[in-house]
């Protein structure tokens, strides 16, 4: 019961360095996956794109058995879909992530992370819930388009959907993220009902490629909810953990506050330390031996992001912070032709909302008693209250 552990999931780490040692991949008997733990079986196996698929919708809807709506999500998404239709979907909405555009939106992101910075209370306040989140969301609508967001409504609606990262995934938490997904479904499909939707966004063009029969209207509408699946929490996760490690070492936030270049290296160091998804996970089409080891076909391998990233041969003291360590390979955002199409977007959202609130108010108190999410898979605190000092 290792991923369900509340021990491990509070703090993985030295189980992570144990395992590594002993059992770099190993079986698990509870989620019946294949764990891989050090960074070269799981360069193996990402990087091996024709022998080991992203495709687990078949594993997925066995929990999700009998809802229409759930299969309907698995059949649609681009991530399960074969490698041309992945490609040309991924090919065509990329054009939105590379970093000469997001140069566009840095403006507005600044802006967006302004406007929520004045509306902080002035007493203490869940951060995760009155700034990460608010500016994850208003991030993303801006790059989807939606013209007049319900800002509240899809906050609501997202953190319901969360229950679809958490591994190993009940038949509850496909309920439970049906119930929310089914709710933006209908949202969405007014918002392209009635226009809402800005000229310059993501749905306008892919509306557009729908019209010419690129794509169906609800290969569309299941794809804006992958957005909202896949760019929300990270990203609000990603800027939380960053923060906190940012207070926790007063004289490296003066330095990513005065060495402004220097910032995407200082929230990627943050992020290799602590990766908000934690697991990534693959499917073997055929028999392989990986380490010796026999791992049947169709076998569910999970890669294990946080123990990767903390991989002695890739790094030297890997459990610590260090912001001038030369840059090397890490899987927070996976890699190979699945490797996160918002990496660049994510970074600059974490970034400049760092940047905003602690160029403004640098010193905060932080929950002491503050606990991680206690489900393994999304990386993050479940709350985290703060106050604002002097
Ligand atoms: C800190 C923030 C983020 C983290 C840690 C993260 C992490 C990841 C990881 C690990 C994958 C690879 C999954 C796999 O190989 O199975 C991935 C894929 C993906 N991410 Fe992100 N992500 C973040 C932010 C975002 C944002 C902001 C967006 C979009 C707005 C986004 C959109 C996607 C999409 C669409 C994929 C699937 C790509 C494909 O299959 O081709 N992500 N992400």
């Amino acid at each position: 019961m290792l991923l369900s552990n509340p021990e491990f999931v509070q703090n993985p780490y030295p189980i992570y360095s144990k395992l590594k040692k002993n059992r770099p991949l190993c079986f698990d008997e509870q989620t019946k996956s294949w764990l891989v733990l050090s960074v070269d079986i799981a360069k193996q196996i990402i990087s091996n794109e024709e022998d080991f698929t992203c495709i687990s919708a078949e594993r997925l809807a066995k929990l999700g058995k009998g809802n229409s709506f759930f299969e309907n999500f698995l059949k649609n998404w681009f991530l399960y879909q074969d490698k041309d239709k992945h490609r040309f979907f991924r090919r065509t909405v990329g054009a939105y992530f590379t970093p000469k555009k997001l140069v566009e939106i840095k403006g507005f992101i600044k802006e967006i992370s302004e406007s929520v910075l004045v509306e902080l209370p002035p007493e203490e306040f869940n951060f995760i819930t009155k700034y990460a989140s608010r500016i994850a969301v208003e991030v993303l609508c801006k790059m989807l388009g939606v013209a007049k967001p319900d800002k509240s409504k899809i906050t609501n609606l997202v953190n319901i959907m969360a229950s679809f990262i958490y591994f190993p995934k009940e038949a509850k938490d496909i309920r439970k993220f049906s119930f929310g997904a089914e709710a933006l479904h209908q949202y969405i499909t007014e918002v392209i009902k009635e226009q809402n939707y800005t000229d310059n966004g993501v749905i306008s063009y892919l509306i557009e490629l729908q019209k010419k029969g690129a794509f169906t209207r609800e290969e569309v509408i299941y794809n804006i909810l992958l957005f909202f699946v896949a760019g929300a929490e990270t990203p609000r996760s990603g800027i939380t953990n960053c923060f906190v490690e940012l207070q926790n070492d007063l004289k490296s936030q003066e330095a990513f506050l005065s060495n402004k270049e220097m910032q995407n290296n200082y929230v990627d160091e943050i992020l290799r330390i602590e990766a908000p998804i934690s697991y990534i996970s693959r499917t073997n089409k055929k028999q392989e031996v990986i380490n010796g080891i026999t791992i049947p076909k169709g076998s569910h391998i999970v890669i294990m992001v946080n123990a990767v990233n903390h991989d002695t041969s890739l790094y030297s003291n890997p459990e610590r912070i260090d912001f001038n360590r030369s840059k090397g390979k890490f899987y927070t955002f996976g890699d190979g032709i699945h490797s996160c199409l918002g990496y660049h977007l994510a970074k600059l959202e974490i970034e400049v909302a760092l940047d905003t609130i602690l160029s403004k108010y640098p010193n905060w108190k932080i929950d002491a008693d503050r606990k991680w999410i206690p489900r393994f898979g999304l990386r993050t605190f479940e709350k985290l209250i703060v106050k604002q000092v002097d």
